[in-house]
């Protein structure tokens, strides 16, 4: 039998460079071992954008054909929208008594996002929901809703996975061993630096490559991208270590690397050049993407139908757990 993996993310923006090194790449090795179930966590995207639904709809499209464009293949996926899958937040009211709000209040991830988040939150968290700080507890019912035995995730997850096990154990402690403890794949790919030399590629740093940026926007992009602030003239001889021209080479231009290399340090290769051989590499990585990107946005239906079966096969795998549960839990009443 295969194990399970549940995974997840949140439909808050399209997916950039970021996503396919840090966790996509990941996921297409895993889909063809695992039982593998791709969480649209629209409900925890709720948890910090309740003021704007229009968005969070829109990106469970938009993400769900960013993944299918990538090659997460949805014959080996269940890909499927958290909020139609009604276990989950139930599951979520009864953990929420197996965890303290200081412990919650604790958690790194949890506070780190909430320092981000001051325009939210308030400058000291002052006023942090209910709803946000209590998110890892709906995670691990993102997790255990479907008996998830592995999580593959980002570093930044471990204190949330951490959580969902001691959620685990003083559930299991209590009602009977009925749920099991996750353990995290951690993405083998380090984190995408951004356009900005920022050691984070992110959405909301304003310094990513996304999937899909047009060939305009990608010539924008990399032609201000940051490069070796000691090279002034077209040959100078300069640092590709400390160029972001020469970081996305190595991720979309391999076969050309050493070239770009050694030029790069000898002097004899200046930035726009290095710059537009860049920009035709990223194009010609980005074009299958966006072929298959193309494919989806003119099919709806097949995205439709995509998600509609996998939460389909999600909700069979959700009530049979929720079954276990409430009768460890003695809630299931026989009055019907
Ligand atoms: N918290 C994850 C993120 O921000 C998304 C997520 C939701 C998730 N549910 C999950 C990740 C369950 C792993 C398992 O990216």
């Amino acid at each position: 039998m295969k194990k399970t993996i549940l995974t997840g993310l949140r439909p808050t923006g399209n997916l950039h460079l970021g996503h396919l090194f840090g966790a996509g790449e990941n996921w297409k090795r895993l889909q063809d071992d695992y039982e593998f179930f791709l969480e649209i966590a629209d409900v925890q995207a709720l948890t910090d954008n309740f003021n704007d639904p229009e968005k969070v709809r829109k990106n469970v499209y938009e993400i769900t054909m960013d993944l299918l464009s990538i090659g997460v293949d949805p014959e080996k996926v269940h890909f499927f929208i958290q909020s139609q899958i009604p276990e989950i937040a139930e599951l979520t009211v009864f953990y929420s008594n197996l965890v303290t709000v200081s412990r919650l209040e604790r958690n790194p991830t949890v506070k780190a996002e909430i320092a981000q988040k001051k325009e939210l939150f308030g400058t000291n968290g002052e006023s942090i929901t209910y709803g946000f700080l209590g998110y890892p507890v709906s995670q691990a019912a993102d997790i255990t809703a479907f008996n998830g035995e592995v999580v593959p995730v980002g570093d930044d997850q471990l204190p949330l996975l951490e959580q969902c096990r001691e959620i685990v154990r003083k559930f299991n402690s209590i009602y009977g061993e009925i749920l099991k403890e996750p353990e995290q794949i951690l993405s083998n790919t380090s984190r995408v630096k951004g356009l900005d030399g920022n050691e984070k590629m992110g959405k909301s740093l304003g310094n990513a490559i996304f999937l899909v940026d047009s060939e305009e926007t990608i010539t924008e992009k990399i032609m201000n991208a940051v490069t070796d602030p000691q090279k002034i003239k077209k040959d100078d001889p300069a640092n590709p270590d400390v160029c972001m021209v020469y970081y996305y080479h190595n991720l979309v231009n391999k076969k050309n690397l050493n070239t770009v290399c050694s030029e790069c340090k000898n002097g004899s290769r200046g930035c726009v050049f290095c710059k537009r051989e860049l920009i035709a590499a990223m194009n010609e990585f980005l074009n299958p993407i966006r072929e298959k990107r193309k494919y989806y946005e003119e099919h709806p239906d097949t995205v439709k139908q995509i998600l509609k079966d996998g939460t389909a096969f999600a909700q069979k795998r959700a009530t049979e757990q929720m079954e276990k549960v409430r009768e460890a839990m003695k809630i299931n009443y026989d009055i019907d």
